[in-house]
């Protein structure tokens, strides 16, 4: 998600879960060829399993920034046929190629000519005046011809006239009976359901329909949600925030040696303690002193420190 699963997102993210796959912000092709790569595509080793996203509409850079992403390490390269926003659509990729299927498939062929890691597609159930069941069926079936067998679907609609990136996530109404349906249609495909998943209880039910399950803004806004996948879904032990915090203060401390600032790490936690004693002290002090020039491990520390007071006055 753009700016917000960047590198120290996920190592947070990771810190909670072992088994979920995280997926980094949307990053175009021409911008892994040209651009500043250990900045735009670097990840730590404990990300895995980590996929990068692309964004592109053009076979030949696709395949490129492909090919670089799998020598990068990533375990799967996926590609954005959601992204309402107008300067995805300016660049012609995005939720706009639900129009274009047999060019999404000509990218995703591309794309598995050159890597052996699993290329995979992000889509929505369609755009504008189209019709949701074709657009969606049209869209997998173009790809699985093309080797593609995983589809996350956004299962909503993108109105690229008159609505934000935004509103883009909430208005357009979610259809997740489409997605069940093409799932039972295609049994042999990997059918992984996304948009407005806020529960576990609620991934839980979806798991009885489809393959896999994939949360956005819970994951981000409430990331203490991931605690309990691993025992949930993987039959693995919980982790725990507390043993997450503890970890991710070393990864703080020794990343702002190399010059990460405290804040670029720490406004991924913020929503980490919602409705536990103290997280709106936690959220304020961080808030307020997390950006100040030279701000340390010290500023984190005393952010967790109204946690736990809150919860000694409240015991
Ligand atoms: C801030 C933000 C940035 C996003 N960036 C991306 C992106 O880079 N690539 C993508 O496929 N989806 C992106 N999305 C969409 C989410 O991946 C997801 O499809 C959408 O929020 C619906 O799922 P949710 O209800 O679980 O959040 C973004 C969403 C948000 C809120």
């Amino acid at each position: 998600m753009m700016e917000w699963s960047d590198r120290h997102c996920r190592i947070l993210h990771r810190l909670l879960c072992d088994h979920a796959r995280l997926y980094t912000e949307m990053v175009t092709a021409q911008a892994v060829i040209r651009g500043d790569r250990m900045r735009l595509i670097g990840f730590d080793a404990r990300e895995h399993p980590v996929a990068l996203q692309l964004g592109g509409a053009e076979p030949a850079p696709l395949a490129e920034a492909a090919k670089i992403g799998e020598e990068f390490g990533y375990d799967e390269i996926n590609l954005n046929v959601g992204c309402p926003s107008d300067r995805v659509q300016s660049g012609r990729f995005g939720a706009c190629l639900m129009r274009e299927p047999e060019l999404v498939a000509e990218c995703v062929g591309a794309m598995r000519a050159v890597v052996s890691i699993p290329v995979t597609v992000k889509c929505r159930l369609g755009v504008d005046e189209q019709e949701p069941g074709e657009a969606l069926r049209k869209l997998i079936a173009s790809c699985a011809a093309a080797g593609t067998d995983t589809f996350i679907v956004h299962a909503r609609k993108a109105w690229l006239e008159g609505l934000s990136a935004k509103e883009n996530r909430s208005v357009p109404p979610l259809d997740y009976e489409l997605v069940y349906a093409v799932k039972r249609e295609n049994p042999a495909l990997t059918i992984v359901l996304n948009g407005g998943i806020a529960t576990l209880d609620q991934a839980e039910a979806h798991l009885r329909q489809v393959d896999g399950v994939m949360l956005g803004r819970a994951a981000y806004q409430s990331p203490a949600i991931l605690a309990d996948v691993d025992a949930r879904f993987f039959g693995d032990s919980p982790h725990t925030v507390e043993a997450a915090v503890e970890a991710y203060l070393d990864y703080v401390a020794s990343q702002l040696t190399q010059g990460v600032p405290l804040n670029a790490m720490t406004r991924h936690m913020l929503g980490l303690f919602n409705a536990r004693p103290g997280a709106r002290l936690f959220r304020r002090h961080l808030s307020e002193n997390a950006t100040r020039p030279g701000a340390g491990i010290k500023v984190l520390r005393a952010a967790l420190a109204h946690l736990s007071r809150r919860e000694e006055v409240a015991a």
